[in-house]
Formats: structure tokens, sequence, C-alpha cells
């Protein structure tokens, strides 16, 4: 928590679907400061609405979580942005889920594009924010996963690409939460939601799960890092 209970957010993959849905939320507040980042703010329309009417403080940049310049570039203007303050929250939302394939029928290359994407980019996000979010006496870092990478739920062969990039998230969210004690680092399922991402038959309207998350997320407490959360709080097996 910084001084005055306000906090600093920074959200991957602000331009639609839960990313965008986090913002508009968060900026209904105005203890909130909120770095909505998104591959292409010029064409980030929706995202950049949100400026009118809001209550929390909005700073847009550019952020390709695919390219490592473009993560030390934008934790840079990050860093800018927030001047004297910490990083409260880190919430790492962009994600790919390109093909429902099986593990006898994937292709090798969409394989290393959903791992370089999915793991590789919110763990160097997560590396190169680590000075920010030191800085703050929050210190969360939040991975969106999915029900997918989990074993336990015995999901079945679907969309195999993206479960296996899901699962090794939630590794390295445990490796996070094991290696830093003094963060809070949990993986968290927004459920099925109605995104780009979700479709239109899926079973949770976006305003549904985000307030869920939200509330979620806001009151984490130390011994919950490691964990693996659904949008409802409930904890879900590995
Ligand atoms: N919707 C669901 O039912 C569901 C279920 C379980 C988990 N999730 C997870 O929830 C998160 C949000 O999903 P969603 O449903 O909102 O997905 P979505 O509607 O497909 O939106 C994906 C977002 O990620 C961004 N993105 C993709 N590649 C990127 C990259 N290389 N760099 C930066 N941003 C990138 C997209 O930006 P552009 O606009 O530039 O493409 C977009 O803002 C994801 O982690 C997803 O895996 C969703």
């Amino acid at each position: 928590m910084s001084t005055l209970e306000s906090f600093t957010w920074l959200i991957t993959g602000s331009s639609r679907g839960i990313g965008l849905e986090l913002t508009r939320q968060l900026l209904t507040s105005p203890v909130n400061t909120v770095i909505a980042t998104c591959r292409d703010p010029t064409g980030a329309s929706a995202l950049t609405a949100l400026q009118d009417g809001a209550q929390g403080t909005l700073h847009i940049i550019a952020l390709d979580v695919a390219d490592e310049v473009s993560i030390r570039t934008a934790v840079k203007e990050a860093a800018v942005i927030l001047g004297e303050r910490g990083l409260d929250y880190l919430y790492n939302n962009a994600a790919i889920n390109e093909t429902d394939d099986t593990a006898f029928s994937f292709d090798p290359a969409r394989l290393a594009r959903a791992v370089h994407i999915n793991v590789v980019g919110p763990a160097l996000l997560a590396q190169a924010c680590l000075p920010l979010l030191e800085k703050s006496t929050r210190k969360v870092v939040v991975n969106m996963t999915s029900g997918l990478a989990s074993i336990g739920l015995d999901c079945g062969p679907k969309c195999t690409t993206y479960s296996i990039s899901k699962a090794a998230l939630n590794m390295l969210t445990y490796k996070q939460a094991k290696e830093r004690s003094d963060f809070i680092v949990v993986c968290l399922d927004p459920g099925w939601v109605k995104t780009d991402m979700g479709g239109d038959g899926a079973m949770l309207e976006r305003e549904f799960s985000v307030s869920h998350i939200l509330k979620v997320v806001t009151a984490l407490v130390s011994q919950d890092t490691g964990k693996f959360f659904r949008y409802n709080g409930e904890q879900l097996p590995w």
C-alpha cells in the first residue's frame, strides 16, 4: 500500500477483453493509478475512451509482451510515470489462445509462440518490474491463468498448446512466490468469459468476472502467495 491508500497498477493487454474491463473498473475509483499497456495505443480507441469520466488516473503506454525491447522500454516509461511511488500491482493479463489442438495434432511453432507470449513475456516483465515492485509496500503480481492449466480439474485433451503454456505460467507463479517471500504472487483463472478469446457462448459477462477478480486481488494477504485462485476466490487444484 502506498501513502494516502492510493494504488498503482500495470496491466498488460488492456486494449480489449478482460484487460480493458479491469482498467475500466479500476478507474471508477480515485485511489487507482493505472498504467494500461497495449501493443498499439494509437489503435486502442476503447481504452483511450476510458479517460472520459475516469475517477482514477489513466496512463496508456505501448507494450508487446512478445518483444523484450518493448518490455524494457515500457518499464522505463512506467518508472517515469511512477516517480517516487512503487508498483503495487503487476497484472499479467495479455495472452493468446490461437488453436484448439490436441497432444497428437499440435503445431510446434504455435506451441513455441504460445509459450513465448503466455510465459516468457510475463516472466520477463516481472523481472524488469522488480525494482518498481520492491519500492511498493503491497508488491502483488497476478498472473492470469486458466482452469485449462489445471491437471486436477481434468479438462480433457482440448486446447493442448494453450493449456501447456498456462500450466507453465502456474509453475512460474509458484517459483516467483518461493523466491520472493516479501511479494504476493498468485495465478488466477477469470472463468469462462465473453471476450474475443472466450467467445459469445462463454458463461460469464466481463463485468461480473472482473468485479469478482478485483475483490479477490485487492484483498490478497501474504498467506495467499503461491496459490491458484478462481475469479471468485475459490482455490483451484494444480
Ligand atoms: N476469456 C476467457 O474465457 C478466459 C478464460 C481463461 C483465461 N483467460 C485469460 O484471461 C486473459 C485475458 O483474456 P481475454 O479473454 O480478455 O482475451 P482477448 O479478448 O483475446 O484479449 C487478449 C488481449 O491480450 C493482448 N495481447 C495478445 N498478444 C499480446 C502481446 N504479444 N503483447 C501484448 N498484448 C497482447 C491483446 O492485445 P491486441 O488487442 O493488441 O491483440 C488483447 O488485449 C488471458 O490471459 C487469457 O488467457 C480468458
